[in-house]
């Protein structure tokens, strides 16, 4: 039997969870409490699937894909006899505490619900419910469709079986799940994110290098290598004797470089003007949308190669 998925809120990301799900073969019931939303969704997501059929990002042909996608009238609808739903409402506790109420006033025995929030733990807005133990964070990167990484961090609450279920139906979808065994602040990818940026924003501070010089030494450089492996496969293949002989050569290097940084306070106004102007220069106000554009192109480009990398490592 096909499974059914609910995509409760079908903004930015959640018309993106309902490409990887129906792309992925399930039928998808799209929610939004906006009078028309999920229909604006629903065409949106049309004009995307075309452009994944273009990269050879899809299997079916995009009419098959649109085919296994509809908007329900309600929330009960939706989440009628899903196996899962992906809330994806706004990042407020004050919008989610209450919608996990109408879930739970809704929801068969069965369904898990996942959320797709970027830093707000579950436990904040899941203590109230009977259905507590069938939730958990799983928080993807934007747009989801394209960067199949997906954090799943259980509350106190959350049953075992329901990490291993989602996991599972991810998997099976296509996406790449990862783990946290507790809530934390930012999870893994933004915990990640934040320290590379704070010293980012620091080395510039300090006139160490131009904003243009610290984003080539990414792209031209770590970043490179960081598009397929990570930091630890990294550093296992930068010296002859793997991961324990790098973490003995330059484990006093980095030593040295955490505690020259011990002090971390807000990047205030003097120092986002400076970056701004950095930035504007290379380019404009303007061009943002069209760079952001690019972006996308690149991106699909981008995991049409990871597609073709993951096939030949599964072949
Ligand atoms: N934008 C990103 O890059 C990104 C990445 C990862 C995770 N997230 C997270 O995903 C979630 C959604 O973000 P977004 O960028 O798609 O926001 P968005 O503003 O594009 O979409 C939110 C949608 O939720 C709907 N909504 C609001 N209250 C609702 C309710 N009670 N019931 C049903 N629908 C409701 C709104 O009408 C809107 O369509 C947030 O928790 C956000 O932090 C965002």
């Amino acid at each position: 039997m096909t499974d059914k998925i609910a995509i409760i809120g079908t903004g930015l990301v959640g018309s993106g969870w309902a490409i990887v799900f129906a792309r992925g073969g399930c039928e998808v019931s799209l929610y939004d409490s906006a009078e028309g939303a999920a229909e604006r969704a629903k065409a949106l997501i049309a004009g995307q699937l075309e452009e994944l059929a273009t990269y050879g990002l899809l299997d079916d042909a995009p009419a098959t894909v649109m085919g296994r996608i509809s908007v329900a009238p309600s929330l009960a609808e939706a989440l009628r006899g899903a196996l899962y739903a992906q809330e994806s409402v706004l990042e407020r506790v004050d919008v989610k505490r209450p919608l996990f109420a109408e879930i739970d006033a809704v929801i068969g025995p069965e369904t898990m619900v996942g959320s797709s929030s970027s830093g707000i733990p579950a436990s904040l807005y899941t203590d109230h419910i009977a259905c507590k133990s069938r939730c958990l964070v799983a928080h993807p990167v934007n747009p989801p469709y394209l960067a199949p990484i997906v954090e799943l961090v259980p509350a106190p609450w959350t049953a075992p079986e329901t990490v291993k279920a989602v996991r599972a139906l991810m998997e099976r979808v296509g996406q790449a799940p990862v783990e946290a065994t507790r809530e934390v602040e930012g999870f893994i990818l933004n915990r990640l994110q934040g320290v590379l940026l704070m010293e980012a924003w620091r080395l510039v501070e300090e006139g160490i290098c131009t904003a243009q010089d610290l984003d080539t030494t990414m792209s031209q450089g770590l970043g490179l290598r960081w598009a397929f492996m990570g930091p630890f496969e990294t550093i296992d293949l930068n010296a002859p004797g793997g991961i324990a002989d790098y973490a003995r050569r330059l484990g006093p290097l980095y030593r040295n470089i955490a505690a020259s940084t011990a002090e971390h306070r807000l990047w205030d106004e003097a120092l986002i003007g400076k970056l701004e102007a950095q930035r504007r220069e290379f380019l404009p106000a303007d061009k943002l949308a069209d760079r952001r554009a690019w972006r996308d192109r690149r991106l699909m480009a981008l995991a049409k190669h990871m597609k073709e990398m993951r096939q030949e490592k599964d072949a």
